[in-house]
């Protein structure tokens, strides 16, 4: 038998192309490649590429130029794009990088091994298709190896919101729910496996309407049958919109412990204005008062959020009621961007906000949002938390693992991966916590 062909796969944005990244590496798996972290040593490169901002798209192009010298030491190299920037430009890539030789969307990914065998045969190839089925229909099942203790899994693609400044409803189509059975029996294999948390995923997660055994299956059901699962010990969920938010998720938050207590609901802005301009359909108003009937189900709750700063006609006053709005939830993590203008998208046609304004504004609002962090994480200390234990720390006897509110915790302990514990924190340092087994 010949020696297995290395498969060398770099994942940009969003964790959905996390999990894509892990199921076409499966797929690649059952035709005879093996993963490798050396590009060096690979027989095919994978970019799996994002489109959200400038800055995330170019980069493809600027690692793509760094594989030249791979290809000329190895011309037998084949490089494929999947992804977001795959989705969006198309052939466009093969004429801007002759070197790459095949294109493959983010709803294609079930056809990779034969266009890897195209490519082999010299032959260039490129599907950008949106198929009306689900495309993890398509692809082998997951392989039985020992996995991690936490997993991704992705229930629901795609978006419908077409929010003014982004690619997503384009490059990722519509929103599309996988039947809740398929989800189901992946989370039971993963568990068998040693998965003690599951991260559910979708671009509009809470979105989520799967056909099930007894009709569709919101996000809340397939939460609680979930729940039943013996051996899974967590479930999270992101990303949500505030839109979809349904009184039967909310519940479940304040009904089902399995359920963690940390929520990503990005909102972008905290004017009503810009809010209208980003075509969000939600005033700042609706969306603190849905903070409030969170927080009344899990009084716990830690929120994250997205921000954009230097939306097109962006004013001060704009920006002042984002900081109120900040102001008033109190983070304890958000992510925030500088506006980039995508082809394609609405906003892209209005004239920008100044650069240096734009610059400053994110100075400012990250600042505050490092504050909420700080604070949030320092209140941490001298309470007791559940850590799920995920590796072994840099120190000698020490284990690195995630609270019930995603915070990185360090314990000395001799508790294994996948275990979970009771822990006092002890320290809170800049991005992780400290603590010790309680009992
Ligand atoms: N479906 C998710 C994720 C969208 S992309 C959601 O609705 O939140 C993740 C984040 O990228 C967005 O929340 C937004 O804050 C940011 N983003 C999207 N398009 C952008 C753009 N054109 N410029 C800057 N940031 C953008
Ligand atoms: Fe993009 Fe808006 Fe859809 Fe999120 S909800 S993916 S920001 S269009
Ligand atoms: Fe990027 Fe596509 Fe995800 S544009 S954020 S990889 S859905």
């Amino acid at each position: 038998m010949s020696a297995p062909k290395k498969l060398f796969i770099k994942t940009y944005g969003c964790q959905m192309n996390v999990y894509d990244s892990e199921r076409m590496a499966e797929a690649m798996g059952a035709e005879g490649y093996v993963t490798t972290d050396v590009a060096e040593e690979a027989d095919m490169v994978l970019l799996n590429t994002c489109h959200i901002r400038e800055k995330a798209a170019e980069k493809v192009y600027s690692d793509l130029g760094r594989l030249r010298p791979l290809k000329l030491a190895n011309p037998d190299l084949k490089i494929g794009v999947a992804g977001c920037v795959a989705q969006a430009e198309g052939a466009e890539i093969l004429k801007r990088m002759p070197l790459v030789d095949l294109v493959v969307g983010p709803q294609s990914y079930h056809r990779l091994p034969a266009m890897a065998k195209a490519a082999e045969a010299g032959e260039k190839t490129v599907d950008t298709d949106f198929p009306e089925e689900d495309k993890f229909d398509h692809l082998p099942d997951r392989p039985k190896a020992a996995v991690r203790p936490t997993a991704f899994l992705t229930v629901q693609e795609g978006c419908d919101k077409f929010c003014a400044f982004c690619v997503v409803p384009y490059t990722r189509g519509a929103e599309v729910s996988r039947p809740a059975e398929r989800i189901m029996s992946e989370a039971r294999g993963l568990v068998e496996k040693g998965v003690r948390e599951i991260t559910l995923l979708g671009q509009n997660v809470n979105a989520y309407h799967g056909a099930g055994p007894d009709g569709d299956w919101t996000l809340a059901r397939l939460v609680r049958e979930l729940a039943k699962v013996d051996g899974l010990e967590r479930i999270r969920y992101t990303t949500s919109h505030p839109n979809d938010m349904g009184d039967d998720l909310i519940a479940a938050h304040g009904e089902e412990p399995k359920l963690m207590p940390y929520l990503h609901l990005p909102v972008q802005s905290g004017s009503d204005r810009i809010l209208k301009a980003m075509n969000r359909k939600h005033t700042a108003e609706d969306y603190l008062r849905l903070i409030d009937r969170i927080r009344a189900a899990r009084p716990d709750m830690m929120m994250s959020g997205d921000f954009i700063v230097g939306f097109p006609g962006e004013t001060d006053a704009d920006f002042d009621a984002t900081m109120d709005l900040i102001r008033a939830v109190n983070y304890g993590m958000a992510y925030s961007f500088k506006y980039s203008a995508r082809p394609g998208t609405p906003a892209a046609e209005k004239a920008p906000v100044p650069a240096e304004v734009a610059d400053a504004r994110l100075q400012t609002l990250q600042a505050l949002i490092t504050e909420q962090q700080r604070a949030t994480q320092e209140a941490m200390v001298g309470r007791e938390v559940s850590v799920l234990f995920e590796k072994p720390g840099r120190l000698p006897g020490q284990m690195v693992g995630k609270s019930d509110y995603l915070h990185a915790a360090h314990v000395q302990t001799d508790l294994r991966p996948g275990d979970i514990a009771k822990v006092r924190i002890t320290k809170s340092a800049p991005n992780s916590l400290a603590g010790e087994i309680v009992g």
